[in-house]
């Protein structure tokens, strides 16, 4: 097939980052920083990114409130990954934590803080004291509850004083690959409908993760996953998609969320019975165990009929014990979110919550440098893909490995945004030479452009997402049965044949949001369906993969991370390949030693 005839705006730099939330405005930061020449294309304003949305803190062993270390911190992050974690990179994470915290500090972030003058760090679930034997300690760093909020704008600030170009409202469509390099990516900018073609020596994907694939999500209707479609097209793997965190407290009904540092005030969750049930699945950490705990205790109450409301399907929030005065200090978002999206005043009353898609685990795979990882052609499953780079929710590093610590999504962020850029200053010559594209370099972005613009099948776009996000919502939930997982992807199969009779209604190119959402929702289904394909394929329960078939955790089999590959575009059908790579069972330096599987208990 001949590629459709559009004018193209080429463009050279040595560093393309997609995204600019809180990992891709770090890693442009970092560029820009280095000397490279920096292009940020972003889809929505970078303040309006999803990273504006994340509440109650980031991560670090500051010590400011209770005792601390990074070895504690690594311990907690591996058990809360269910030793699915890479040991190495989570060194590496909880290492350069408070580093990490202190610069966003200069930067100018706002945070909140003790009488001592010391940033102000509250509990977060599954962060303890004493390697997992003590209290829970206070780990997470907060700026009341609009952490993401303040980190977003500081970063966007700081990335302003140096010389990185940012192209906003530019959707990228896909990577540009030669012999297995990436080379480059396509965009279309949204606001004129004109085409470019950016050249670099490296494309960094920080596009986020793709929770509207669900129905209901705490996530910002942008998180379509674009960097994991564009991989997947591309012929390379994502890493461990059936890994997908519940966060316990979505607002019953509007899925908004209610961040995990209202119980780590001292909130706590009750059912029908006025019962504080945490107590009998966690009896140490209670409310504060990690989230998947958390998520599956809530469900098994309300499947066992002691859910709340008329229809027994959520469970309270109660915050109406704490003194309002620190309702408004520290929790203030949440306050007026309780208000607008459930009518509740949650200095009196408890707020209905229920568990609600918040978090993928999995992603591009890549190392703690950035880099991206596929299985070579030889079998190797450390082959770096040249050229490109992933970082922030987008990425699985793996850090978080089958379940994600609250609080440690905004310091991945940071870390690793800030751990490219140091390797994208090792590995570019700035200002170099680059060699001419393949003439072919725009072939697949435009087809893929032009067959959906001027689609005129009989589904609407719309029509095919909302069947898609059921499917997920009911296929891939929290638990799940093998029965289930094989009707879902049956379901999701028949929902991709639909792709071929869409219906975008707009054929031009100026802000054609019809279009926008139809190329986001290819990204999304791909990556949907690799998801119900993985966790079908995981015969065991472990972190956020709770499969009611297999409800052990099986190091024996399943200690690897899941590799799946998708080959669906062009007229190809959809099908997905399995393969694995090992979970790194090593460390980083001999400070610390490989923490050995055991038990997981709170
Ligand atoms: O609960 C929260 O504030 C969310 C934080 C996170 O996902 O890390």
């Amino acid at each position: 097939m001949s590629a459709p005839a559009y004018k193209i705006i080429d463009h050279t730099y040595d560093t393309v980052v997609v995204g600019a939330g809180g990992s891709g405005l770090r890693a442009t930061m970092g560029s820009a920083e280095a000397g490279l020449r920096t292009a940020c294309i972003t889809k929505v304003f970078p303040t309006r990114s999803h990273t504006v949305a994340a509440q109650g803190g980031i991560a670090a062993s500051l010590k400011n409130n209770t005792p601390d270390h990074w070895t504690w911190h690594m311990y907690d992050t591996v058990k809360g990954s269910d030793w699915l974690g890479d040991q190495d990179a989570i060194e590496y994470m909880v290492r350069e934590a408070p580093a990490a915290v202190y610069e966003l500090e200069h930067a100018g972030v706002p945070f909140s803080r003790n009488a001592d003058g010391t940033i102000y760090q509250r509990p977060f679930g599954g962060h303890m004291q004493n390697m997992g034997e003590g209290p829970p300690v206070q780990r997470t760093c907060a700026a009341a509850d609009r952490t993401g909020h303040a980190m977003l704008h500081a970063l966007y600030q700081q990335s302003l004083k140096y010389a990185a170009d940012f192209f906003i409202e530019y959707f990228a469509i896909d990577l540009i690959m030669e012999n297995g390099k990436c080379v480059g990516v396509i965009a279309l900018c949204m606001d004129d409908g004109t085409i470019h073609r950016f050249r670099a020596q490296a494309v960094v994907l920080a596009t986020g993760g793709y929770g509207r694939c669900y129905f209901t999500a705490t996530s910002a209707h942008t998180c379509t996953g674009d960097g994991g479609g564009m991989v997947l097209r591309a012929g390379l793997p994502l890493q461990d998609m059936e890994f997908v965190q519940f966060h316990p407290t979505g607002i019953y009904g509007a899925g908004v969320l209610i961040t995990e540092g209202a119980r780590g005030e001292g909130g706590y969750l009750t059912n029908s019975e006025g019962e504080r049930f945490m107590e009998r699945y966690a009896p140490s950490a209670k409310d504060l165990a990690s989230r998947d705990v958390v998520s599956r205790s809530m469900a098994m109450e309300i499947r066992e009929g002691r859910g709340v409301g008329p229809h027994k399907d959520h469970i309270y929030l109660h915050l109406d014990h704490i003194d309002p005065k620190v309702l408004a200090e520290r929790l203030p978002g949440i306050t007026e979110s309780g208000k607008i999206f459930a009518g509740v005043d949650l200095t009196r009353q408890p707020l209905p919550v229920v568990p609600t898609v918040h978090y993928n685990m999995g992603g591009i795979p890549t190392n703690y440098h950035g880099e991206v990882m596929t299985i070579g052609p030889d079998g190797n499953p450390e082959t770096v893909v040249p050229g490109l780079f992933a970082v922030g929710e987008a990425a699985c590093v793996s850090v978080h490995g089958a379940n994600r610590l609250g609080s440690n999504s905004l310091i991945d962020l940071v870390v690793f945004g800030r751990a490219t850029g140091h390797r994208l200053k090792e590995l570019l010559t700035p200002e170099a030479k680059q060699p001419e594209l393949p003439k072919d370099s725009a072939d697949l972005a435009l087809t893929r452009l032009d067959h959906f613009r001027h689609a005129k099948g009989g589904s609407s776009t719309a029509e095919i997402r909302t069947e898609m996000q059921r499917t997920m919502s009911l296929h891939a939930a929290v638990f799940r049965t093998d029965e289930l997982m094989v009707e879902g992807k049956e379901k999701l199969a028949q929902t991709y044949q639909r792709m071929n009779d869409i219906s975008v209604s707009d054929r031009g190119l100026i802000w054609n949001s019809d279009l926008v959402e139809t190329m986001e929702l290819d990204n999304l289904i791909s990556q949907a369906t690799v998801t119900l394909h993985s966790a079908q394929n995981r015969k065991e329960s472990r972190g956020a993969h709770a499969h009611e078939d297999f409800p052990n955790r099986d190091d024996a089999e399943w200690m690897k991370h899941t590799a799946t590959w998708f080959n669906g575009w062009g007229g190809k059908g959809g099908e997905v390949r399995i393969d694995y790579r090992p979970v790194h069972e090593y460390t980083l330096t001999d400070d610390v030693e490989y923490i050995k599987p055991k038990a997981r208990v709170y």
